[in-house]
């Protein structure tokens, strides 16, 4: 195919500033992988880029969005490890094969033209391959990429979780409901939270999550984790809310437990801001700040997935069209959602 399609931003100040045309499908540098996005994984930053409220830089124009899986379609001349066919899943973070992520200046969808369109050329270096027996789709591999990585950051990063472990889950959103699943595998106790009675019904029916608790009508939720743990508290906490959780989090970690501070969906006024140092000296915890991770998180977190047959959540899955991808979007902020929203690439 001499053309593909392409999806960009001119202007970002709404998702229906969104454009689709045609455009040259690369040809790979020597060092470069052609892929053939089968999937994209779509994330709140996807939204954040395209509604001009992301903090980090832009390029103009951009492709936007991250997470893609797909399979390669042609080599550069030094490339040795990758085969056409292979199945294979690229890193949110081109720039940190291993160790933290220096700055957000070299992701894609970002700095980078992203995943929306139909072929990409990427660095070797970049990319995950996947065991072709794998009955994952291609959907819920694009959806290890950032979520995935963030998630396996959070329970490996720093602190290693253990069997038997409390893992506290906020939220029932694609970082939860993957660190959820991720705990579970490993022997975790597991608790989550939602505004929802009937998303939690549902967690619980599908995910096998141990123990429930609605924030909206527990406002003190740490009292209900505490009750649950038998007043011992969760060894590891993903911090999905921000300033407005942040005491709560603190009130349910565990002395020396470990609070992954992921996303920042909660605000609380300045004036009525905790304080984070005082509380975590007081239970000796680490309180750790996310930035998704490196290619060899997403190695390590594909292969325990992988090697499991861990069935990734994706909620929902969406056409190519201009339509379908808005519709997407839509989904996405309309907050209905447990797990992962994807969009089908054909
Ligand atoms: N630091 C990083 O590297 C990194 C990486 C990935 C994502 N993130 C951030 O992490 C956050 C979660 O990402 P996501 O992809 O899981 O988002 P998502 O799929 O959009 O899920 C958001 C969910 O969070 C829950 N939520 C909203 N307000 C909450 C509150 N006050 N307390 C507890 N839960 C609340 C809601 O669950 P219920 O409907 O069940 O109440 C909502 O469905 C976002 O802020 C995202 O930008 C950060």
């Amino acid at each position: 195919m001499a053309t593909q399609r392409v999806f960009r931003l001119p202007q970002r100040t709404s998702i229906h500033d969104l454009t689709v045309g045609e455009e040259k499908v690369p040809e790979p540098a020597a060092h470069e992988v052609l892929v053939r996005i089968r999937s994209v994984a779509l994330n709140f930053r996807d939204f954040a880029v395209s509604t001009g409220k992301y903090p980090f830089p832009v390029k103009e124009n951009v492709v936007p969005c991250s997470d893609l899986a797909g399979e390669v379609v042609g080599l550069g001349s030094a490339v040795e490890d990758f085969s056409e066919g292979d199945k294979v899943i690229a890193s949110f973070d081109l720039n940190t094969p291993s160790g933290a992520m220096q700055d957000w200046l070299h992701s894609l969808g970002g700095v980078y033209d992203g995943a929306l369109r139909q072929f990409i050329a990427l660095p070797w270096a970049v990319l995950v391959k996947v065991s072709s027996s794998t009955s994952l789709g291609f959907s819920q591999l694009a959806a290890l990429v950032c979520t995935g990585t963030t998630a396996w950051n959070a329970l490996y990063g720093n602190m290693q979780l253990k069997p038997g472990q409390t893992v506290l889950l906020l939220g029932t959103g694609g970082v939860s409901i993957t660190g959820l699943i991720l705990a579970k595998a490993a022997g975790a106790q597991t608790i989550i939270t939602s505004s929802s009675d009937s998303k939690l019904k549902h967690v619980q029916e599908k995910y096998g999550v141990d123990h429930i608790i609605n924030y909206k009508s527990n406002p003190n939720w740490s009292e209900e984790v505490l009750r649950i743990t038998g007043g011992r508290g969760a060894d590891f906490i993903f911090e999905n809310g921000g300033a407005g959780t942040i005491e709560q989090s603190i009130n349910s970690v565990a002395y020396g437990g470990n609070i992954a501070v992921i996303g920042f969906l909660a605000s609380a006024d300045k004036d009525k801001m905790p304080d984070v140092a005082a509380l975590a000296l007081s239970k000796g915890a680490v309180v750790r700040g996310i930035m998704v991770g490196s290619t060899e998180h997403l190695r390590e977190v594909t292969r325990f997935v992988t090697s499991k047959n861990l069935q990734v959540a994706v909620e929902k899955e969406f056409g190519f069209s201009r339509e379908d991808v808005i519709a997407a979007f839509e989904y996405l902020v309309s907050g209905q959602h447990v797990g992962k929203i994807c969009i089908n690439v054909d």
